[in-house]
């Protein structure tokens, strides 16, 4: 039996465990009605390429102009912080597909997390979270920072409640966005919602596949779309049009070292999810290196080198990993192709000029 829990490295045993504790139910327990109709609904413009109808939107929080504003203002407000030096931004940042990009992320003094920050953008789409998907909505996930020792670094969420209530504008803003005073669910929901408009279609590969564009991309990338599709195989996970099954898998990360991050394990206890891992989408994906959960790839020709030599065995990996005996120049179209997945719909993301006060 080679699964060794006491391996787990403690940074990434204790992230998880913060992560799980008490925001599902604190979250669901503050539930309010829909936020007032004279906010006016937000009709988010879609870029091409994604499909409108696989949106998650909860019932209970739709998008508003003045809510996500105010989800904006949150997400970049760094005294959402025990020692107003980190806010979500400081590792979520626009130009890296908001990663960081840095092999794992550095949050409150300088701490050091177990996990790279995946490309935190088409987040509409998805319902789990985090490469383990233990956030079961994007509401969920958008608190969990804040009581994480290397990242926002606050004791519980009342201490931040109890931080923010002194700051006027913001009292004042969720009395106007939610009808109610300042409550963590109420972060939660902001925050989402400006992360649902953090989006990315529009790519040349769009262009080119669904647009009839035939130049769009070149012909090394169109050779390199028709490999990611057949030979290499990466549409056996990475499907769809954000390019993943929302799935987790074992490619076998971490397992040619001496500290195995379990993963979706760690969430669920299934010996199935034994070191599984979320699948990504691929979009803006030659923006956001460095790749996979521990950051330990530098360049997307590293990735393919990994993919075509099998991974990393372990007696957990995904079937649906084997060696791919690729040609040189099939690596190459397929780290070509990969290139045209850069698109629009979160460029308009800015941060801020001013803050509440
Ligand atoms: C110290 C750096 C840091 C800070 C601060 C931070 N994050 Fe993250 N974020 C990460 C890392 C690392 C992960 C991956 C962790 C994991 O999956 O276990 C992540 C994951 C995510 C994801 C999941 C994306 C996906 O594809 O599943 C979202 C969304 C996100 N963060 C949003 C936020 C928001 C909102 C905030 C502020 C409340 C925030 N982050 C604060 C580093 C950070
Ligand atoms: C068995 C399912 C599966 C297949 C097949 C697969 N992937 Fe992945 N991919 C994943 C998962 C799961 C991850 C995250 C793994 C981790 O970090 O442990 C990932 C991560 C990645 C990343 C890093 C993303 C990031 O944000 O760090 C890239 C790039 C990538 N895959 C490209 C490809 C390409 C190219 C192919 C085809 C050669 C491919 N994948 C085939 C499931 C798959």
């Amino acid at each position: 039996m080679t699964f060794k829990p006491f391996l787990v490295s403690l940074p990434i045993f204790v992230l998880i465990v913060l992560g799980l504790g008490g925001v599902v139910s604190a979250d669901a327990a503050q539930n309010k009605p829909a936020a007032p109709a004279s906010q006016g609904e937000w009709t988010l413009a879609i870029p091409f390429g994604l499909d409108d109808s696989a949106m998650v939107v909860p019932a209970d929080n739709p998008l508003a102009k003045n809510k996500v504003e105010l989800g904006r203002l949150l997400f970049f407000d760094k005294r959402l912080s025990k020692n107003n030096t980190i806010a979500c931004a400081s590792c979520h940042m626009a130009q890296f597909a908001f990663t960081d990009g840095k092999q794992v992320s550095a949050g409150i003094h300088g701490l050091k997390g177990g996990r790279s920050a995946p490309a935190s953008l088409n987040r509409l789409f998805s319902n789990a979270q985090f490469w383990d998907g233990r956030a079961a909505t994007l509401e969920e996930q958008s608190v969990g920072p804040f009581v994480s020792p290397v990242e926002h670094g606050f004791a519980n969420h009342d201490e931040m409640v109890a931080k923010m209530k002194k700051i006027p504008g913001y009292r004042k803003l969720f009395k106007d966005v939610f009808g109610e005073e300042i409550t963590i669910a109420g972060v939660g929901k902001a925050i989402a919602s400006f992360q649902r408009t953090i989006l990315s279609g529009n790519s040349p590969a769009d262009r080119f596949d669904l647009g009839g564009d035939a130049t769009a991309i070149s012909p090394e990338a169109q050779k390199g779309l028709e490999l990611f599709r057949t030979k290499a195989r990466c549409t056996r996970c990475h499907s769809g049009f954000n390019f993943t099954d929302e799935k987790f898998h074992n490619l076998g990360i971490g397992w040619d070292t001496n500290s195995v991050d379990l993963g979706r394990y760690m969430v669920t206890k299934n010996p199935a999810d034994i070191g599984a891992f979320k699948t990504p989408t691929l979009r803006e994906i030659a923006r956001s290196a460095p790749y996979m959960h521990d950051g330990r790839f530098k360049t997307l020709e590293e990735v393919v080198n990994f993919y075509n030599g099998g991974g990393v065995k372990n007696p957990h990996q995904d079937e649906l990993v084997i060696p791919l005996e690729l040609t040189d120049q099939e690596k190459r179209d397929l780290v070509t192709f990969l290139h045209t997945l850069n698109g629009e719909g979160w460029q308009h993301v800015k941060a801020p000029t001013s803050f509440p006060k």
